[in-house]
Protein backbone atom coordinates (compact mmCIF):
# COMPACT_ATOMS: atom_id res chain seq x y z
CA UNK A 1 0.00 0.00 0.00
CA UNK A 2 2.19 3.24 -0.68
CA UNK A 3 1.40 6.38 1.69
CA UNK A 4 -1.15 8.10 -0.41
CA UNK A 5 -3.10 5.28 0.05
CA UNK A 6 -2.85 5.27 3.76
CA UNK A 7 -3.30 8.47 4.40
CA UNK A 8 -6.29 8.36 2.67
CA UNK A 9 -7.71 5.90 5.10
CA UNK A 10 -6.10 6.98 8.20
CA UNK A 11 -7.55 10.61 7.21
CA UNK A 12 -11.19 9.74 6.97
CA UNK A 13 -12.25 10.63 10.80
CA UNK A 14 -10.50 14.08 10.66
CA UNK A 15 -12.12 14.79 7.66
CA UNK A 16 -15.78 14.35 8.90
CA UNK A 17 -15.29 17.56 10.33
CA UNK A 18 -14.21 19.41 7.20
CA UNK A 19 -16.25 21.76 5.14
CA UNK A 20 -19.49 20.17 3.71
CA UNK A 21 -17.38 19.81 0.39
CA UNK A 22 -15.03 17.44 1.45
CA UNK A 23 -17.61 15.82 3.79
CA UNK A 24 -19.38 15.19 0.42
CA UNK A 25 -16.90 13.28 -1.42
CA UNK A 26 -16.26 10.73 1.45
CA UNK A 27 -19.37 9.01 0.21
CA UNK A 28 -19.47 8.29 -3.80
CA UNK A 29 -16.09 9.24 -4.42
CA UNK A 30 -12.76 8.58 -2.43
CA UNK A 31 -11.18 11.19 -0.46
CA UNK A 32 -9.72 14.14 -1.87
CA UNK A 33 -5.97 14.75 -1.72
CA UNK A 34 -4.84 17.69 -0.48
CA UNK A 35 -8.12 19.01 0.75
CA UNK A 36 -6.91 17.66 4.96
CA UNK A 37 -4.02 19.62 5.02
CA UNK A 38 -5.65 21.16 8.65
CA UNK A 39 -6.61 24.96 7.57
CA UNK A 40 -8.85 23.76 4.65
CA UNK A 41 -8.15 27.10 2.60
CA UNK A 42 -8.52 26.04 -0.69
CA UNK A 43 -10.90 27.42 -2.44
CA UNK A 44 -13.81 25.27 -3.08
CA UNK A 45 -13.54 25.30 -7.06
CA UNK A 46 -9.92 24.62 -6.41
CA UNK A 47 -10.23 21.42 -4.45
CA UNK A 48 -11.42 19.46 -7.20
CA UNK A 49 -9.43 16.81 -7.42
CA UNK A 50 -10.66 13.43 -8.35
CA UNK A 51 -8.88 10.68 -6.95
CA UNK A 52 -8.11 7.42 -8.87
CA UNK A 53 -7.95 4.20 -7.00
CA UNK A 54 -7.64 0.71 -7.49
CA UNK A 55 -8.63 -0.33 -3.87
CA UNK A 56 -11.90 0.76 -2.51
CA UNK A 57 -13.98 -0.28 1.16
CA UNK A 58 -10.94 -0.19 3.43
CA UNK A 59 -9.18 -2.39 1.24
CA UNK A 60 -12.03 -5.18 0.85
CA UNK A 61 -12.66 -4.36 -3.13
CA UNK A 62 -9.89 -4.44 -5.28
CA UNK A 63 -9.93 -2.99 -8.48
CA UNK A 64 -8.23 -5.30 -10.96
CA UNK A 65 -8.89 -3.56 -14.04
CA UNK A 66 -7.20 -1.51 -16.37
CA UNK A 67 -8.51 2.27 -16.74
CA UNK A 68 -9.36 2.68 -20.54
CA UNK A 69 -6.98 4.83 -21.78
CA UNK A 70 -5.61 5.94 -25.06
CA UNK A 71 -2.06 4.25 -24.12
CA UNK A 72 -3.24 0.88 -23.54
CA UNK A 73 -1.40 -1.33 -25.96
CA UNK A 74 -3.75 -2.82 -28.46
CA UNK A 75 -3.40 -6.26 -29.99
CA UNK A 76 -0.60 -7.39 -32.24
CA UNK A 77 -0.38 -3.12 -32.88
CA UNK A 78 2.67 -1.11 -33.38
CA UNK A 79 0.54 2.00 -31.90
CA UNK A 80 -1.94 2.26 -28.70
CA UNK A 81 -5.83 2.06 -28.58
CA UNK A 82 -5.87 6.13 -29.03
CA UNK A 83 -9.35 8.60 -29.27
CA UNK A 84 -12.05 6.16 -28.22
CA UNK A 85 -14.41 8.71 -26.44
CA UNK A 86 -16.05 11.69 -28.23
CA UNK A 87 -18.17 14.44 -27.07
CA UNK A 88 -21.09 13.76 -29.71
CA UNK A 89 -23.08 16.17 -27.78
CA UNK A 90 -21.93 19.00 -25.89
CA UNK A 91 -23.89 21.81 -23.71
CA UNK A 92 -21.51 24.53 -25.48
CA UNK A 93 -23.32 23.75 -28.65
CA UNK A 94 -26.85 24.20 -27.25
CA UNK A 95 -27.42 20.42 -25.95
CA UNK A 96 -28.74 19.90 -22.61
CA UNK A 97 -26.42 17.68 -21.60
CA UNK A 98 -22.99 16.49 -22.01
CA UNK A 99 -23.07 13.23 -24.09
CA UNK A 100 -19.86 11.09 -25.04
CA UNK A 101 -20.09 8.17 -27.36
CA UNK A 102 -17.22 5.24 -26.91
CA UNK A 103 -15.82 3.33 -30.07
CA UNK A 104 -13.88 0.39 -28.88
CA UNK A 105 -12.84 -2.99 -30.09
CA UNK A 106 -14.47 -5.58 -28.30
CA UNK A 107 -10.83 -6.71 -26.72
CA UNK A 108 -9.84 -3.75 -25.56
CA UNK A 109 -7.90 -3.48 -22.00
CA UNK A 110 -9.52 -5.65 -19.78
CA UNK A 111 -11.88 -8.21 -21.74
CA UNK A 112 -13.49 -11.32 -21.69
CA UNK A 113 -13.49 -14.00 -25.04
CA UNK A 114 -16.21 -15.72 -25.60
CA UNK A 115 -15.83 -18.65 -27.93
CA UNK A 116 -17.23 -16.93 -31.12
CA UNK A 117 -14.35 -15.70 -30.84
CA UNK A 118 -11.92 -18.58 -32.33
CA UNK A 119 -15.14 -21.47 -33.45
CA UNK A 120 -17.32 -20.26 -36.61
CA UNK A 121 -20.27 -22.84 -34.98
CA UNK A 122 -20.10 -21.39 -31.42
CA UNK A 123 -20.20 -17.73 -32.97
CA UNK A 124 -23.54 -18.70 -35.16
CA UNK A 125 -24.74 -20.61 -32.51
CA UNK A 126 -24.70 -17.51 -30.43
CA UNK A 127 -22.75 -18.16 -27.81
CA UNK A 128 -21.60 -14.47 -26.98
CA UNK A 129 -20.34 -12.57 -24.42
CA UNK A 130 -24.11 -11.94 -22.59
CA UNK A 131 -24.53 -15.84 -22.65
CA UNK A 132 -21.64 -16.34 -20.14
CA UNK A 133 -22.40 -17.10 -16.77
CA UNK A 134 -22.14 -15.13 -13.98
CA UNK A 135 -21.49 -17.63 -10.90
CA UNK A 136 -18.00 -18.62 -12.78
CA UNK A 137 -16.99 -15.06 -13.74
CA UNK A 138 -17.45 -14.30 -9.87
CA UNK A 139 -15.08 -17.11 -8.80
CA UNK A 140 -16.89 -18.61 -6.04
CA UNK A 141 -15.07 -21.17 -4.22
CA UNK A 142 -17.09 -23.84 -5.64
CA UNK A 143 -16.33 -23.10 -9.25
CA UNK A 144 -12.74 -22.09 -8.78
CA UNK A 145 -12.53 -24.97 -7.47
CA UNK A 146 -13.93 -26.68 -10.04
CA UNK A 147 -12.10 -24.77 -12.74
CA UNK A 148 -8.54 -25.68 -11.38
CA UNK A 149 -9.42 -29.44 -11.60
CA UNK A 150 -10.93 -28.62 -15.14
CA UNK A 151 -7.01 -27.33 -16.15
CA UNK A 152 -5.45 -30.04 -14.68
CA UNK A 153 -7.90 -33.27 -16.31
CA UNK A 154 -7.58 -31.27 -19.23
CA UNK A 155 -3.62 -31.18 -19.06
CA UNK A 156 -3.65 -35.45 -18.47
CA UNK A 157 -6.15 -35.44 -21.63
CA UNK A 158 -8.57 -38.06 -19.70
CA UNK A 159 -11.49 -39.19 -21.16
CA UNK A 160 -15.20 -38.62 -20.74
CA UNK A 161 -15.61 -40.87 -18.29
CA UNK A 162 -13.07 -39.67 -16.00
CA UNK A 163 -12.76 -39.73 -12.09
CA UNK A 164 -13.59 -35.40 -12.75
CA UNK A 165 -16.66 -35.76 -15.17
CA UNK A 166 -18.04 -38.41 -12.62
CA UNK A 167 -17.74 -35.77 -9.75
CA UNK A 168 -18.93 -32.42 -11.65
CA UNK A 169 -22.00 -34.56 -12.50
CA UNK A 170 -22.41 -35.42 -8.70
CA UNK A 171 -21.36 -32.38 -7.39
CA UNK A 172 -23.49 -29.27 -9.62
CA UNK A 173 -27.04 -30.31 -9.20
CA UNK A 174 -28.07 -27.56 -12.26
CA UNK A 175 -25.68 -29.41 -14.48
CA UNK A 176 -28.27 -32.12 -15.23
CA UNK A 177 -27.47 -32.64 -18.93
CA UNK A 178 -23.89 -33.40 -18.86
CA UNK A 179 -24.30 -36.32 -21.82
CA UNK A 180 -25.96 -34.20 -23.82
CA UNK A 181 -23.70 -31.06 -23.63
CA UNK A 182 -21.25 -33.61 -24.73
CA UNK A 183 -23.13 -34.52 -27.67
CA UNK A 184 -23.35 -30.79 -28.58
CA UNK A 185 -19.56 -31.02 -29.65
CA UNK A 186 -17.35 -33.66 -30.78
CA UNK A 187 -14.06 -32.21 -28.59
CA UNK A 188 -14.65 -33.23 -24.83
CA UNK A 189 -12.47 -30.97 -23.64
CA UNK A 190 -15.08 -27.56 -24.47
CA UNK A 191 -17.66 -29.76 -23.60
CA UNK A 192 -16.61 -30.21 -19.90
CA UNK A 193 -15.81 -26.38 -19.80
CA UNK A 194 -19.15 -25.45 -20.83
CA UNK A 195 -20.58 -26.84 -17.66
CA UNK A 196 -19.12 -24.08 -16.04
CA UNK A 197 -18.68 -21.06 -18.63
CA UNK A 198 -22.20 -21.45 -19.29
CA UNK A 199 -25.58 -21.72 -17.22
CA UNK A 200 -27.55 -24.75 -17.53
CA UNK A 201 -30.48 -24.47 -20.13
CA UNK A 202 -34.19 -24.33 -19.15
CA UNK A 203 -35.81 -27.00 -20.64
CA UNK A 204 -33.17 -29.51 -21.14
CA UNK A 205 -32.74 -30.68 -18.12
CA UNK A 206 -36.63 -31.95 -18.40
CA UNK A 207 -36.36 -35.25 -18.49
CA UNK A 208 -35.13 -36.02 -22.16
CA UNK A 209 -32.76 -34.46 -22.79
CA UNK A 210 -33.57 -34.46 -26.54
CA UNK A 211 -33.24 -30.90 -27.76
CA UNK A 212 -31.17 -31.42 -31.36
CA UNK A 213 -27.72 -30.55 -31.46
CA UNK A 214 -27.23 -27.33 -32.80
CA UNK A 215 -30.80 -25.65 -32.56
CA UNK A 216 -30.48 -22.56 -31.01
CA UNK A 217 -31.88 -22.52 -27.78
CA UNK A 218 -34.21 -18.61 -27.03
CA UNK A 219 -34.30 -20.36 -23.44
CA UNK A 220 -30.94 -19.75 -23.09
CA UNK A 221 -30.13 -16.33 -24.74
CA UNK A 222 -33.12 -15.19 -21.95
CA UNK A 223 -31.50 -16.41 -19.40
CA UNK A 224 -30.90 -14.10 -16.47
CA UNK A 225 -30.70 -15.81 -13.24
CA UNK A 226 -27.52 -17.84 -12.61
CA UNK A 227 -26.16 -20.00 -9.51
CA UNK A 228 -29.91 -21.85 -8.90
CA UNK A 229 -31.55 -18.21 -8.38
CA UNK A 230 -28.78 -16.33 -6.34
CA UNK A 231 -27.35 -14.41 -9.00
CA UNK A 232 -29.89 -11.84 -10.51
CA UNK A 233 -29.01 -9.62 -13.44
CA UNK A 234 -30.64 -6.95 -13.32
CA UNK A 235 -28.99 -5.03 -16.49
CA UNK A 236 -30.65 -4.82 -20.02
CA UNK A 237 -29.26 -6.84 -23.04
CA UNK A 238 -27.69 -4.27 -25.13
CA UNK A 239 -29.32 -4.86 -28.25
CA UNK A 240 -30.11 -2.59 -31.58
CA UNK A 241 -33.54 -2.20 -30.00
CA UNK A 242 -33.18 -0.87 -27.04
CA UNK A 243 -34.64 2.93 -26.57
CA UNK A 244 -32.46 5.70 -26.48
CA UNK A 245 -32.72 9.16 -24.75
CA UNK A 246 -34.88 11.54 -26.50
CA UNK A 247 -34.85 9.84 -29.51
CA UNK A 248 -37.87 8.11 -31.52
CA UNK A 249 -34.71 5.45 -33.08
CA UNK A 250 -33.51 3.18 -31.23
CA UNK A 251 -30.04 2.39 -30.39
CA UNK A 252 -29.65 1.09 -33.54
CA UNK A 253 -26.33 -0.73 -34.59
CA UNK A 254 -23.46 -0.59 -32.09
CA UNK A 255 -21.36 -4.18 -32.77
CA UNK A 256 -19.45 -4.15 -36.14
CA UNK A 257 -17.27 -7.09 -37.41
CA UNK A 258 -13.97 -5.48 -38.06
CA UNK A 259 -12.11 -8.39 -38.52
CA UNK A 260 -13.18 -11.93 -40.08
CA UNK A 261 -11.92 -15.20 -40.27
CA UNK A 262 -14.06 -15.41 -43.47
CA UNK A 263 -11.95 -12.54 -44.79
CA UNK A 264 -8.22 -14.67 -43.49
CA UNK A 265 -7.96 -12.93 -39.99
CA UNK A 266 -7.17 -15.91 -36.82
CA UNK A 267 -9.82 -14.47 -35.29
CA UNK A 268 -13.48 -13.07 -35.32
CA UNK A 269 -12.83 -9.42 -34.07
CA UNK A 270 -15.71 -6.74 -33.31
CA UNK A 271 -16.18 -3.39 -32.86
CA UNK A 272 -18.52 -1.60 -30.25
CA UNK A 273 -20.02 1.98 -30.65
CA UNK A 274 -22.10 3.14 -28.23
CA UNK A 275 -23.39 6.15 -26.34
CA UNK A 276 -22.01 6.34 -22.84
CA UNK A 277 -25.42 6.39 -21.91
CA UNK A 278 -26.93 3.48 -23.32
CA UNK A 279 -29.52 0.60 -21.56
CA UNK A 280 -27.97 0.21 -17.84
CA UNK A 281 -26.02 2.79 -17.58
CA UNK A 282 -24.38 4.78 -14.63
CA UNK A 283 -23.86 9.30 -14.86
CA UNK A 284 -20.84 10.88 -13.33
CA UNK A 285 -21.65 14.64 -12.45
CA UNK A 286 -19.99 16.26 -15.56
CA UNK A 287 -23.18 15.09 -17.42
CA UNK A 288 -24.59 18.12 -15.98
CA UNK A 289 -22.11 20.29 -13.92
CA UNK A 290 -19.42 21.77 -16.05
CA UNK A 291 -16.81 22.31 -13.41
CA UNK A 292 -16.43 18.63 -12.35
CA UNK A 293 -16.99 17.57 -16.42
CA UNK A 294 -13.41 20.10 -16.40
CA UNK A 295 -12.05 18.78 -13.08
CA UNK A 296 -12.66 15.31 -13.65
CA UNK A 297 -15.40 13.53 -11.57
CA UNK A 298 -15.40 10.86 -15.03
CA UNK A 299 -16.89 7.93 -14.01
CA UNK A 300 -13.55 6.28 -13.41
CA UNK A 301 -13.35 8.37 -10.18
CA UNK A 302 -16.87 6.83 -8.79
CA UNK A 303 -16.72 4.75 -5.88
CA UNK A 304 -16.98 1.16 -5.98
CA UNK A 305 -17.57 0.85 -2.59
CA UNK A 306 -20.87 2.76 -3.00
CA UNK A 307 -21.71 0.47 -6.47
CA UNK A 308 -21.16 -2.66 -4.46
CA UNK A 309 -23.03 -3.21 -1.07
CA UNK A 310 -26.62 -3.88 0.66
CA UNK A 311 -29.45 -2.55 -1.30
CA UNK A 312 -33.02 -2.67 -1.01
CA UNK A 313 -35.46 -2.70 -4.19
CA UNK A 314 -38.71 -0.93 -3.50
CA UNK A 315 -41.54 -0.72 -5.29
CA UNK A 316 -42.90 2.80 -5.06
CA UNK A 317 -46.93 3.86 -6.01
CA UNK A 318 -48.19 3.49 -9.29
CA UNK A 319 -49.87 6.89 -10.22
CA UNK A 320 -47.22 9.69 -9.10
CA UNK A 321 -43.40 10.85 -10.13
CA UNK A 322 -41.08 10.40 -7.34
CA UNK A 323 -42.22 13.77 -5.38
CA UNK A 324 -41.03 14.49 -1.97
CA UNK A 325 -44.56 13.22 -0.42
CA UNK A 326 -43.94 10.25 -2.15
CA UNK A 327 -40.10 9.57 -0.63
CA UNK A 328 -41.36 10.27 2.30
CA UNK A 329 -44.42 7.34 2.18
CA UNK A 330 -41.77 5.03 1.46
CA UNK A 331 -40.41 5.20 5.09
CA UNK A 332 -36.80 4.29 4.23
CA UNK A 333 -35.30 3.67 7.31
CA UNK A 334 -31.28 5.99 7.96
CA UNK A 335 -28.85 3.61 7.52
CA UNK A 336 -30.04 2.69 4.07
CA UNK A 337 -27.38 3.39 1.87
CA UNK A 338 -28.32 2.06 -1.55
CA UNK A 339 -32.34 1.98 -3.35
CA UNK A 340 -33.44 0.55 -6.65
CA UNK A 341 -37.11 2.28 -7.15
CA UNK A 342 -39.11 0.02 -9.58
CA UNK A 343 -41.78 2.12 -10.66
CA UNK A 344 -44.61 2.00 -13.45
CA UNK A 345 -41.59 1.92 -15.70
CA UNK A 346 -41.35 -1.50 -14.93
CA UNK A 347 -44.92 -2.71 -15.89
CA UNK A 348 -45.55 -0.55 -19.13
CA UNK A 349 -41.77 -1.79 -20.01
CA UNK A 350 -40.65 0.88 -21.39
CA UNK A 351 -36.91 -0.66 -22.00
CA UNK A 352 -38.17 -3.15 -24.23
CA UNK A 353 -40.31 -0.26 -26.50
CA UNK A 354 -37.95 1.30 -29.45
CA UNK A 355 -38.78 4.91 -29.65
CA UNK A 356 -38.17 7.01 -26.69
CA UNK A 357 -41.04 7.64 -23.91
CA UNK A 358 -41.39 11.19 -22.61
CA UNK A 359 -44.16 10.35 -19.92
CA UNK A 360 -41.54 7.94 -17.90
CA UNK A 361 -41.83 7.89 -13.83
CA UNK A 362 -39.02 9.69 -12.70
CA UNK A 363 -37.40 12.26 -9.94
CA UNK A 364 -39.03 15.31 -9.38
CA UNK A 365 -37.08 18.13 -8.20
CA UNK A 366 -38.65 18.63 -4.46
CA UNK A 367 -38.80 14.11 -4.57
CA UNK A 368 -34.72 14.49 -5.50
CA UNK A 369 -34.40 17.15 -3.04
CA UNK A 370 -36.34 15.10 0.01
CA UNK A 371 -33.71 12.12 -0.54
CA UNK A 372 -30.91 14.38 0.04
CA UNK A 373 -31.74 16.00 3.08
CA UNK A 374 -33.47 12.69 4.82
CA UNK A 375 -31.54 9.68 4.19
CA UNK A 376 -28.27 8.06 3.62
CA UNK A 377 -28.85 6.55 0.55
CA UNK A 378 -25.97 7.23 -1.93
CA UNK A 379 -26.70 4.67 -4.90
CA UNK A 380 -30.03 5.76 -6.29
CA UNK A 381 -31.58 2.87 -9.26
CA UNK A 382 -34.27 3.40 -11.31
CA UNK A 383 -36.08 1.46 -14.41
CA UNK A 384 -35.87 3.89 -17.32
CA UNK A 385 -32.93 5.91 -18.88
CA UNK A 386 -33.27 8.77 -16.53
CA UNK A 387 -33.58 9.25 -12.83
CA UNK A 388 -35.34 12.23 -13.17
CA UNK A 389 -38.64 12.88 -14.55
CA UNK A 390 -38.76 14.26 -18.02
CA UNK A 391 -40.45 17.63 -16.82
CA UNK A 392 -37.59 18.46 -14.17
CA UNK A 393 -34.62 16.49 -15.93
CA UNK A 394 -32.11 18.71 -15.63
CA UNK A 395 -33.03 20.15 -11.97
CA UNK A 396 -32.98 16.70 -10.68
CA UNK A 397 -29.95 15.79 -12.29
CA UNK A 398 -28.59 18.93 -10.58
CA UNK A 399 -29.65 18.37 -7.09
CA UNK A 400 -28.64 14.39 -6.98
CA UNK A 401 -25.40 15.44 -8.38
CA UNK A 402 -24.32 18.55 -6.72
CA UNK A 403 -22.38 17.20 -4.04
CA UNK A 404 -20.78 14.03 -6.14
CA UNK A 405 -22.07 12.02 -2.97
CA UNK A 406 -24.97 9.97 -4.48
CA UNK A 407 -24.50 8.12 -8.08
CA UNK A 408 -27.33 7.71 -10.46
CA UNK A 409 -27.72 4.48 -12.20
CA UNK A 410 -30.61 4.30 -14.96
CA UNK A 411 -32.18 1.85 -16.67
CA UNK A 412 -32.12 -1.24 -14.83
CA UNK A 413 -34.22 -4.52 -15.47
CA UNK A 414 -35.88 -4.85 -12.63
CA UNK A 415 -39.36 -7.38 -13.34
CA UNK A 416 -39.25 -10.68 -11.78
CA UNK A 417 -37.51 -9.89 -9.09
CA UNK A 418 -39.18 -9.62 -5.74
CA UNK A 419 -38.73 -6.39 -3.36
CA UNK A 420 -36.33 -6.74 -0.72
CA UNK A 421 -33.09 -6.53 0.71
CA UNK A 422 -30.01 -8.02 -1.66
CA UNK A 423 -26.41 -7.22 -2.27
CA UNK A 424 -26.01 -5.20 -5.48
CA UNK A 425 -23.00 -5.53 -7.69
CA UNK A 426 -22.72 -2.49 -10.30
CA UNK A 427 -19.71 -2.30 -12.46
CA UNK A 428 -19.26 0.83 -14.94
CA UNK A 429 -16.27 0.26 -17.50
CA UNK A 430 -13.50 2.50 -16.15
CA UNK A 431 -13.86 5.24 -19.28
CA UNK A 432 -11.06 8.19 -18.40
CA UNK A 433 -13.22 11.07 -19.04
CA UNK A 434 -16.55 9.97 -19.78
CA UNK A 435 -19.27 11.30 -17.77
CA UNK A 436 -21.53 8.18 -17.86
CA UNK A 437 -20.62 4.62 -18.62
CA UNK A 438 -22.53 1.34 -19.47
CA UNK A 439 -22.48 -0.29 -16.32
CA UNK A 440 -23.64 -4.53 -15.59
CA UNK A 441 -25.28 -4.61 -12.99
CA UNK A 442 -26.43 -7.52 -10.33
CA UNK A 443 -28.12 -8.74 -7.13
CA UNK A 444 -27.04 -11.30 -5.37
CA UNK A 445 -29.80 -13.33 -2.99
C1 LIG B 1 -19.97 22.29 -31.81
O1 LIG B 1 -20.45 22.62 -33.08
C2 LIG B 1 -19.43 22.99 -33.99
C3 LIG B 1 -20.09 23.46 -35.25
O2 LIG B 1 -21.09 22.54 -35.66
C4 LIG B 1 -18.51 21.79 -34.23
O3 LIG B 1 -17.47 22.15 -35.11
C5 LIG B 1 -17.92 21.37 -32.91
O4 LIG B 1 -17.15 20.20 -33.09
C6 LIG B 1 -19.02 21.11 -31.91
N1 LIG B 1 -18.41 20.85 -30.64
C7 LIG B 1 -18.84 19.92 -29.81
C8 LIG B 1 -18.05 19.74 -28.57
O5 LIG B 1 -19.84 19.26 -30.02
C1 LIG C 1 -16.68 -14.98 -38.13
O1 LIG C 1 -17.56 -14.10 -38.75
C2 LIG C 1 -18.31 -14.68 -39.79
C3 LIG C 1 -19.04 -13.56 -40.47
O2 LIG C 1 -18.13 -12.91 -41.31
C4 LIG C 1 -19.23 -15.73 -39.21
O3 LIG C 1 -20.01 -16.34 -40.22
C5 LIG C 1 -18.38 -16.77 -38.53
O4 LIG C 1 -19.18 -17.68 -37.89
C6 LIG C 1 -17.46 -16.11 -37.51
N1 LIG C 1 -16.51 -17.05 -36.99
C7 LIG C 1 -16.14 -17.05 -35.75
C8 LIG C 1 -15.12 -18.02 -35.34
O5 LIG C 1 -16.57 -16.31 -34.93
C1 LIG D 1 -19.06 -14.12 -5.11
O1 LIG D 1 -17.80 -14.19 -4.49
C2 LIG D 1 -17.79 -13.83 -3.10
C3 LIG D 1 -16.36 -13.89 -2.65
O2 LIG D 1 -15.78 -15.11 -2.99
C4 LIG D 1 -18.68 -14.75 -2.30
O3 LIG D 1 -18.71 -14.36 -0.94
C5 LIG D 1 -20.08 -14.66 -2.88
O4 LIG D 1 -20.90 -15.57 -2.21
C6 LIG D 1 -20.04 -14.97 -4.36
N1 LIG D 1 -21.33 -14.77 -4.89
C7 LIG D 1 -21.90 -15.64 -5.64
C8 LIG D 1 -23.26 -15.30 -6.08
O5 LIG D 1 -21.39 -16.67 -5.99
C1 LIG E 1 -13.05 -23.82 -0.83
O1 LIG E 1 -13.32 -25.10 -1.37
C2 LIG E 1 -12.52 -26.12 -0.83
C3 LIG E 1 -12.81 -27.40 -1.61
O2 LIG E 1 -14.18 -27.57 -1.77
C4 LIG E 1 -12.80 -26.25 0.66
O3 LIG E 1 -12.01 -27.26 1.21
C5 LIG E 1 -12.48 -24.92 1.33
O4 LIG E 1 -12.82 -24.97 2.69
C6 LIG E 1 -13.25 -23.80 0.68
N1 LIG E 1 -12.83 -22.53 1.21
C7 LIG E 1 -13.67 -21.56 1.53
C8 LIG E 1 -13.07 -20.31 2.04
O5 LIG E 1 -14.88 -21.69 1.40
C1 LIG F 1 -14.51 -9.00 -46.08
O1 LIG F 1 -13.83 -8.29 -47.10
C2 LIG F 1 -14.69 -7.73 -48.07
C3 LIG F 1 -13.81 -7.14 -49.14
O2 LIG F 1 -12.78 -6.36 -48.56
C4 LIG F 1 -15.56 -6.69 -47.43
O3 LIG F 1 -16.45 -6.13 -48.36
C5 LIG F 1 -16.38 -7.35 -46.33
O4 LIG F 1 -17.13 -6.39 -45.64
C6 LIG F 1 -15.45 -8.06 -45.36
N1 LIG F 1 -16.26 -8.80 -44.42
C7 LIG F 1 -15.96 -8.86 -43.15
C8 LIG F 1 -16.93 -9.58 -42.30
O5 LIG F 1 -14.96 -8.37 -42.66
C1 LIG G 1 -19.34 19.98 -21.78
O1 LIG G 1 -18.30 19.87 -22.69
C2 LIG G 1 -17.49 21.02 -22.77
C3 LIG G 1 -16.53 20.79 -23.91
O2 LIG G 1 -17.26 21.01 -25.09
C4 LIG G 1 -16.80 21.23 -21.46
O3 LIG G 1 -15.95 22.36 -21.48
C5 LIG G 1 -17.86 21.42 -20.39
O4 LIG G 1 -17.28 21.54 -19.15
C6 LIG G 1 -18.82 20.27 -20.41
N1 LIG G 1 -19.95 20.49 -19.54
C7 LIG G 1 -20.46 19.56 -18.76
C8 LIG G 1 -21.61 19.93 -17.95
O5 LIG G 1 -20.02 18.45 -18.72
C1 LIG H 1 -44.58 11.65 -14.64
O1 LIG H 1 -44.11 12.80 -15.27
C2 LIG H 1 -44.20 12.78 -16.69
C3 LIG H 1 -43.56 14.03 -17.22
O2 LIG H 1 -42.22 14.11 -16.78
C4 LIG H 1 -45.64 12.64 -17.10
O3 LIG H 1 -45.75 12.56 -18.50
C5 LIG H 1 -46.20 11.37 -16.49
O4 LIG H 1 -47.58 11.28 -16.77
C6 LIG H 1 -46.02 11.37 -14.99
N1 LIG H 1 -46.39 10.06 -14.47
C7 LIG H 1 -47.25 9.87 -13.47
C8 LIG H 1 -47.53 8.47 -13.10
O5 LIG H 1 -47.74 10.78 -12.90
Amino acid sequence: MNCTLHRLLLSSATLALIAFHVAASLSAYPVVLGANTGECSVPASENLVPVRREVYGNGRIIDITHRLTSDLPSYESMGSLGQFLWLAFSMKNGSLTNNSEMKLPAHTGTHVDAPGHVYDHYYEAGFDVDTLDLEVLNATNRSLWTRLHFASTKRAQLSPTSSFLKKANTMSGRNRCIPLLLLLSSIYALAAASLDAYPSVPGLDAGGCSVPTGEKNENLLLMRVFGNGRIIDITHRITPDLPAFDSEESLGQFLWLLLSMKNGSIANFSEIKLSAHTGTHVDAPGHVFDHYYDAGFDVDSLDLEILNGPALLVDVPKDKNLTAEVMESLHIPKGVRRVLFRTLNTDRRLMYKKEFDTSYVGFMRDGAKWLVENTDIKLVGIDYLSVAAYDDLIPSHLVFLESREIILVEGLKLEDVPAGVYTVHCLPLRLLGAEGSPIRCILIK
